[in-house]
């Protein structure tokens, strides 16, 4: 085989596709992965849209906006004074900037680690070879060449939706990469979409001093979320200061020479104006496959433009597997590890396996919002007769010591096998606690199983116990 012919060739070094490549490496193929993210002095930067204006910059950010808010707010309380408190933003970014630097190297380093052949350049389907022996490949960009694969993995990942009539131009309108890095912190933002990003971004600059106004479509509050958390989380977060008007009918959005200015209609149809300093528009992302070459070659897409899978990730093409944001499902960064994990495992005639009713969704505010498996909501449209069990952190002695004892958990389980349906988080460290549960359903616990596990004193799991028990109406605590 020549330096130029690969076994697996993954097109996307996001979280779906650098995991696939290394997995598939782990598993003795030749492999390659191309991946087009350049950072600002041109290197390469893999690790897609989750390392470089995702999951990483966005939790870097919460967390030290975060700190902002405990040295102003809740220090005082732990009597801990504080006097000259002072936001140095440029460092709070730069700080942000390194570790997704970091993250970007230790991607290049773990290719290297596992012999996979790394094109910084753009990937795009050239042909396909004789005797479906695979695909040509043409890179171009910083690295051009011409490459062919037995197995191509797509991992392109996906990009901001726009609204239309209000181009993103990342100074005074933005995406979720200008909204990571504004220079100095608004007066007034306007965020448009409630959804998980508008609630992380808003937060984080509503901490750092932004007056934060959040417009969403919808007339219900986080619809995906169980709607006891999601009414929790809407009065916690109103509480601290994000003014979350919903039903919002979205007109004309005019820029200025420093501001933008939204015109709405509201939820009683009242036309409205405001001016912001900056507009965040998070309404969605879109699935990416520009400049890769799929008619060359007739990948199908469907109507939406995502590439078109089976249940194990099969495209229309022989071959050819596609992974992560690009296909449907939830656009989640271990969603897309998952998927590319078990496409590097069938490629290898192995079973691989992703359980898309375990997949645990996390939104990163304050308290943060974790769940898995189903809502109390789908529960009753699927006419399921279930148990629910409620524990306030309130209750939690671990909670109340750290200073965070608002939300709770919920369990949800089957009414006749007392089998867990659902596990619903608002509270500290949501992120956390939501693994016990993901763990208990992929081992189709019951409630009682969790709620007859020893948990460790003080901690915050405890909660997850006593939400257990809840379901028999045997809190202990409560
Ligand atoms: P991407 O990460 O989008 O990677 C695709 C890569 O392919 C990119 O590097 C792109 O440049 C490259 N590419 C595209 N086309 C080509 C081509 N033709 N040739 C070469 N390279 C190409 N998810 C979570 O699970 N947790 C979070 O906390 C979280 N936070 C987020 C915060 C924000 C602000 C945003 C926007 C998203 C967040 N997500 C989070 C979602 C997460 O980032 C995505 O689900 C994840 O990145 C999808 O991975 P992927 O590999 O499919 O695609
Ligand atoms: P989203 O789907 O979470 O939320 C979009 C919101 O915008 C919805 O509430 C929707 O009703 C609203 N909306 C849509 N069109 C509108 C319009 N014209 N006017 C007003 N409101 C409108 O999408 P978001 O926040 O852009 O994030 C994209 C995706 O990125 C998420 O769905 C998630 O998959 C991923 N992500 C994950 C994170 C995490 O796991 N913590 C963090 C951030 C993003």
């Amino acid at each position: 085989m020549s330096d130029k012919q690969f076994d697996v060739v993954v097109i996307g070094g996001g979280p779906g596709g650098y995991i696939a490549a290394i997995r598939a490496a782990q598993l003795g193929f030749k492999t390659a992965c191309i991946d087009e993210w350049s950072n600002a002095a041109g290197k390469p930067a893999p690790g897609g849209t989750c390392t470089n204006v995702g999951c990483i910059p966005s939790k870097a950010l919460l967390q030290s906006s975060e700190h902002f808010e405990h040295a102003g707010h809740a220090f005082a309380d732990h009597g801990i004074k504080v006097s000259g408190l002072e936001l140095d933003l440029g460092t709070m970014l730069k700080r942000k900037d390194t570790i997704v630097k970091q993250n970007n190297d230790g991607i290049l380093f773990l290719f290297k680690k596992n012999k996979v052949t790394f094109f910084h350049g753009r990937g795009a389907f050239a042909g396909k070879l004789e005797a479906d022996a695979g695909y040509t490949i043409n890179v171009s960009g910083p690295t051009t060449d011409t490459i062919t694969a037995k197995n191509v993995v797509v991992a392109t990942g996906s990009n901001a939706r726009q609204l239309p009539g209000a181009e993103f131009d990342e100074k005074l309108i933005l995406s979720n990469t200008g909204a990571l890095a504004i220079d100095a912190v608004p007066g007034k933002l306007g965020v448009i979409g409630a959804g998980v990003i508008g609630l992380e971004m808003g937060s984080v600059w509503r901490r750092v001093g932004a007056d934060v106004t959040v417009l969403e479509g919808l007339p219900t509050f986080l619809g995906a979320v169980d709607e006891q958390i999601a009414k929790e989380a809407h009065k916690l977060f109103t509480k601290q200061g994000l003014k979350i008007n919903l039903g919002c009918k979205i007109g004309a959005i005019t820029k200025g020479a420093n501001d933008v200015t939204v015109e709405y209609a509201d939820s009683t149809g009242a036309e409205q104006k405001a001016t912001f300093d900056r507009l965040i528009i998070s309404i969605g992302r879109v699935p990416n496959t520009n400049g890769l070459g799929i008619e060359t070659v007739g990948l199908q897409l469907d109507e939406r433009g995502f590439v078109v899978v089976d249940d194990e990730c099969r495209t229309s093409l022989p071959g050819v597997w596609a992974v992560g944001d690009v296909v449907r499902g939830p656009m989640l960064a271990h969603k897309a590890e998952e998927e590319g994990v078990a496409v590097a495992e069938r490629i290898a005639g192995q079973h691989g396996h992703v359980n898309f009713n375990t997949i645990p969704w996390v939104i990163y505010t304050s308290p943060e919002i974790a769940w898995v498996g189903k809502t109390e909501q789908q529960l009753k449209a699927e006419g399921v007769q279930y148990k629910a069990g409620t524990f306030p952190f309130m209750a939690n002695g671990r909670a109340r010591a750290l200073g965070d004892t608002s939300g709770m958990v919920k369990f949800l389980a089957d009414a006749t096998t007392d089998e867990i349906l659902g596990v619903h988080i608002v509270g500290p460290m949501a992120s956390e606690l939501i693994s016990e549960a993901v763990v208990a359903m992929e081992f189709k616990a019951s409630s009682e199983d969790i709620a007859r596990i020893c948990h460790a004193h003080p901690s915050l799991s405890e909660a997850t116990k006593e939400a257990a028990l809840a379901v028999d109406k045997r809190s202990l605590n409560f």
